[in-house]
C-alpha cells in the first residue's frame, strides 16, 4: 500500500516519526511536506495529500496539524475524500470499518507520537466492512454529487 503523508508546523515531529515507522513496516510513503519546521497554512498541505488519493497514486493518507481538525476540514472539501480527525484508537479503527475513510487526521498537540503511530497502524491495517456501511458511505457521496 502506498501512503501519502503531510503536516503543518503543529505536526512536524509526528509526521516524520509516522513516515519513518511506515517505511520501516515496508509501506511506500509519499511525503507531501512540510520538510522543515516553519509556519505554513494547513490547507495547502491537505490539498497535496488529497491529490495523491484522488489521482489514485496513494490508497490512504495521513495529515497532522495541531489538532487534526483544520486538516480534516480542508481535506473533506475535496470530492472523494473522507477524512477523519481522531484522537484515540477506537475511532481510528472504526472510521476504516464503518466510514471507509481514506485520510486519518491527527493532532500533534493532542496526542503523543506513540499513540499516533498505534492509531496509524490501526488505520492502515483495517479494511472497510462494506454491507450496510457501504449504503451509508454511498449517501455521503450522494451529498457531494448534489
Ligand atoms: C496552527 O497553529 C494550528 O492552527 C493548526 O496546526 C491546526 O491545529 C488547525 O486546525
Amino acid at each position: 500500500m502506498k501512503i501519502a503523508i503531510g503536516c503543518d508546523h503543529g505536526g512536524f515531529d509526528h509526521k516524520n516519526a509516522i513516515a519513518e515507522h511506515l517505511k520501516n513496516r515496508g509501506f511506500e510513503v509519499v511525503d507531501c511536506g512540510i520538510y522543515e519546521n516553519k509556519s505554513v497554512d494547513y490547507p495547502d498541505i491537505a490539498v497535496k495529500v488529497c491529490e495523491q488519493i484522488i489521482s489514485g497514486q496513494c490508497e490512504r493518507g495521513i495529515l497532522v496539524c495541531g489538532t487534526g481538525i483544520g486538516m480534516s476540514l480542508a481535506a473533506n472539501k475535496v470530492k472523494g475524500i473522507r477524512a477523519a480527525a481522531c484522537s484515540e484508537h477506537f475511532s481510528a479503527k472504526y472510521t476504516r470499518l464503518h466510514n471507509d475513510s481514506n485520510i486519518l487526521c491527527l493532532g500533534g498537540r493532542v496526542i503523543g507520537v506513540g499513540t499516533a503511530i498505534e492509531m496509524v497502524d490501526l488505520f492502515v491495517d483495517t479494511e472497510f466492512e462494506g454491507g450496510r456501511h457501504q449504503t451509508r458511505v454511498d449517501k455521503i457521496t450522494a451529498i457531494e454529487e448534489n
